[in-house]
């Protein structure tokens, strides 16, 4: 590049002091001032570096200050959208382990990993008589990783159901059924039967011989169901027929086929998932309104427990 004075490439007068020529600085010094003022920059940021919390991309997402003060503490949770689903303030025995298990947070944890996962099993399964056993193959031998996504949706499964009936089984031994709670521990148990559920509706969809008989043994159970089912107690007197009953509702049919593998299709990727959730929601934000969890009930010293007042 041309420096206007007609010679190249001069970067000095020799005592140091850039060259000027009418007032216009040579290439070079600009380079060098340049240099120099990303340096100072670059040092500028790195010392906003190690203090974080005065930039203000810091300042305009946590806008409350991060000392160890209790209020503060309880804004930083509340101003927070994620955080602020939990509670500002929580009886520290009752989240220990030894005391929940930790089973309520687990199951909810893999009913996560199970929403995951088979949102990825749907992108390689086909719900059709023609395609879904082949699908599975494809998937166990071919997909890469197929096998290991299959079976993490399939122990999980397992999972879910233990975690979820050994949850159940703390909230009993705790007592955490009873008065706020009974509202919750209902809703507990349609999250129950919505798990079982959900494992069963997935049971068919390899459509392999495991969870066709399964499924047949399942469904025929419905025929003996009062008033709803052809051979339940009064099902004959209503009218019921093998072609109209519950049975035939739950299987699109009078025997497991293609229209039951698209139904239990339809329940265990979208309608049931679609419900537990909601329920889970009402689940969780009951817990904080019943008082948050139950705990366990708080020591008092002996000096704290008042005489009975004598009359
Ligand atoms: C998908 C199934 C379920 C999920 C994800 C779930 C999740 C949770 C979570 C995270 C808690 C907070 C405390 C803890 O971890 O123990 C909780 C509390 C509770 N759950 Fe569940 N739960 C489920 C099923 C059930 C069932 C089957 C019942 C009983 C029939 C039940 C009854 C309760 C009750 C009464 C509480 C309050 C307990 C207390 O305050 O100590 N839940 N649940």
């Amino acid at each position: 590049m041309a420096d206007g004075n007609g010679s190249k490439g001069t970067s000095g007068n020799g005592a140091g002091e850039p060259e000027q020529n009418g007032g216009k600085k040579s290439p070079v010094t600009v380079l060098v001032e340049g240099a120099k003022a990303v340096g100072a920059q670059a040092a500028e940021e790195i010392k906003a570096l190690k203090q974080p919390e005065k930039t203000d991309v810091w300042k305009s997402v946590l806008r409350v200050k991060h000392d160890e003060t209790p209020r503060s503490r309880a804004l930083g949770v509340l101003s927070n959208v994620f955080l602020h689903l939990h509670p500002a303030k929580i009886n520290r025995d009752a989240v220990a382990y030894n005391y929940t298990w930790g089973m309520g947070g687990m199951t909810f944890y893999v009913y996560i990993t199970l929403v995951f996962t088979g949102t990825l099993l749907m992108f390689y399964y086909h719900p059709s008589k023609v395609v879904a056993f082949r699908d599975i193959l494809y998937l166990e031998h071919d997909v890469p990783f197929g096998k290991l996504l299959r079976n993490m949706h399939r122990w999980g499964a397992h999972l879910m159901v233990i975690m979820v009936e050994l949850h159940m089984f703390r909230v009993f031994l705790t007592g955490s059924y009873k008065k706020p709670r009974e509202f919750n521990w209902v809703v507990g148990v349609i999250l129950l039967v919505l798990t079982l559920l959900l494992s069963f509706t997935g049971y068919l969809l390899p459509d392999d011989q495991l969870g066709f008989w399964a499924v047949t043994v399942g469904t025929n159970m419905a025929r003996a169901t009062p008033l709803l089912g052809h051979d339940g107690p009064f099902g004959h007197q209503l009218g019921m027929t093998p072609f109209n009953d519950v049975r035939f509702g739950l299987l699109g049919g009078s025997i497991v086929d293609s229209n039951a593998l698209l139904r239990a299709y339809i329940w265990h990727c979208v309608a049931i998932p679609i419900i537990a959730s909601a329920f889970m929601v009402v689940h969780f934000w009951r817990v904080r309104k019943d008082g948050g969890i139950s705990g366990p009930a708080p020591v008092q010293l002996e000096s704290e427990i008042k005489e009975p007042r004598k009359l």
